[in-house]
C-alpha cells in the first residue's frame, strides 16, 4: 500500500516540524518514504538535514511543469496537448501513472535523496518557493499544481508513505488538493487563532470526506491541553510538547533519533498508527470522483478560458484510478 499524509496547519504552527520527525519515524522503522515540500516557507530540506545550499539545489517540481504533463499525459487522447493541461486534469486511458518504487522521469527531474543519518534516508520533492500571490483557483502555473497532479496520478508502490508538508491556504481548497489523502494532520497551537484554522478547515474537509485529525503542537502544561481538548473534542489525536531535540537541530545539532524525548517518540507512533489503519477507509472511486469535480469546477471558473479548449472533455468517464486502474469502454 502507498500512503498520502498531509501535515497542514497555519504559518508557523509546526507543520515542518512534525512532518520531519514523523518522516524520519517512518525511516527509522524502515518504510520507504517521500517527503514533498509544498509549503510556502520551503523548509522540509533543512528541516530533513540538508545545507540550505543543498536545499536550494533541489529542481523544483513547479518548474518541471511541461516535462510533468508531457510524461503524465502519455497518450490519453482525450488530453490534447500538454498546454491544455491543468493542475486538475485527471488521468484516464493512455495516461501514465506514477509508482513510487519505480524510476520515472519526473522522480529523475526533481527527486533528491536525503540522508537521515544513522543509516537512513527519504527522498525529497520540493515544489519551488512561492508567495500568497501564487495561490488562489485562477492560478494556471500554481507550484503546488505539479504536486497535485503527481498525487492525482499515484498508484500503488508497495508499503511506501508520501508525506507532504502543505499549507492549509485556499489554493488547497479551491484546487481539491485537500481532498487527495488517506490521512491528513493539522497542526494546531493552542491558540484561539490555532482553533479558527482548525473550524475552517474541518468545514471544507466535512463536507468531502476528508479524514482529519488534529495534533496540538507546542503544548505547554494541562491549561493549554484542556484548551485544545474543550475547542477540538475527539478530532484531537495528540499533543506534542517544547522538543528540546528539535530546537538542538536548528542550533545546527543532530542527535541520534532514538534521543527524541520519549512523549514525543510516543506521539509519533499514534501519528504512525492512525495512518496506517486510513488505508482501511481509502476508497478510490470516491477518489477519482473527487478528483474529476475539482477539474470541472477549475475549467468553468478559469482553466477553459485560459487554455481555449473544452477541458470538460479531458474527463475520462470509465476510468478509476487504483491499484489496478480500471479503464474500460462507455458507449
Ligand atoms: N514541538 C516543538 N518543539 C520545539 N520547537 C518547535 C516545535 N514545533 C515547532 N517548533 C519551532 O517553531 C518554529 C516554527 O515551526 P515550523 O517551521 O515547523 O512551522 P511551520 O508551520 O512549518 O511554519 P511555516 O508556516 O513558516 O512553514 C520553528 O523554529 C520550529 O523549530
Ligand atoms: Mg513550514
Amino acid at each position: 500500500m502507498n500512503m498520502k499524509i498531509a501535515f497542514v496547519g497555519k504559518g508557523g504552527s509546526g507543520k515542518t516540524t512534525l512532518s520531519s520527525l514523523f518522516i524520519r519515524h517512518l525511516a527509522h522503522r524502515g518504510v520507504p518514504v517521500t517527503a514533498v515540500d509544498a509549503d510556502i516557507n520551503q523548509h522540509l530540506g533543512p528541516a530533513l538535514g540538508l545545507s540550505d545550499e543543498e536545499a536550494a539545489a533541489v529542481p523544483p517540481l513547479g518548474g518541471r511543469l511541461p516535462l510533468i504533463k508531457e510524461y503524465l499525459r502519455g497518450d490519453n487522447p482525450r488530453i490534447l496537448s500538454a498546454e491544455t493541461m491543468i493542475k486538475t486534469t485527471p488521468p484516464g486511458a493512455g495516461s501514465r501513472l506514477l509508482r513510487l518504487d519505480e524510476d520515472n522521469p519526473v522522480f529523475a527531474a526533481c527527486a533528491r535523496d536525503v540522508d537521515l543519518g544513522e543509516g537512513r534516508s527519504a527522498r525529497l520533492l520540493a515544489t519551488g518557493a512561492f508567495t500568497e500571490d501564487d495561490l488562489g483557483v485562477a492560478c494556471y502555473h500554481s507550484k503546488t499544481g505539479a504536486v497535485e497532479l503527481c498525487l492525482n496520478h499515484l498508484v500503488d508502490g508497495r508499503d511506501a508513505y508520501v508525506v507532504v508538508d502543505m499549507t492549509a491556504g485556499s489554493d488547497s481548497f479551491a484546487s481539491g488538493m485537500f481532498t487527495r489523502f488517506d490521512l491528513t494532520f493539522l497542526v494546531v497551537e493552542p491558540t484561539r487563532k490555532g482553533v479558527s484554522v482548525y473550524r475552517q478547515y474541518r468545514e471544507y474537509a466535512r463536507d468531502f470526506g476528508v479524514a482529519l485529525r488534529v495534533i496540538g503542537n507546542k503544548v505547554q502544561g494541562r491549561d493549554d491541553e484542556e484548551f485544545l481538548r474543550e475547542q477540538v473534542g475527539d478530532e484531537l489525536l495528540v499533543t506534542v510538547g517544547h522538543s528540546d531535540w528539535v530546537r538542538a537541530l536548528e542550533r545546527g545539532v543532530r542527535r541520534p533519533f532514538g534521543e527524541l524525548e520519549a512523549g514525543n517518540r510516543a506521539a509519533l507512533s499514534v501519528l504512525y498508527r492512525e495512518a496506517d489503519a486510513a488505508y482501511e477507509r481509502r476508497d478510490w472511486g470516491r477518489y477519482t470522483q473527487q478528483m474529476v469535480h475539482f477539474h470541472l469546477k477549475n475549467a468553468a471558473s478559469w482553466g477553459n478560458e485560459r487554455t481555449g479548449a473544452d477541458l470538460a472533455a479531458q474527463v475520462d468517464p470509465g476510468f478509476v484510478l487504483g491499484e489496478e486502474p480500471v479503464a474500460q469502454a462507455v458507449g
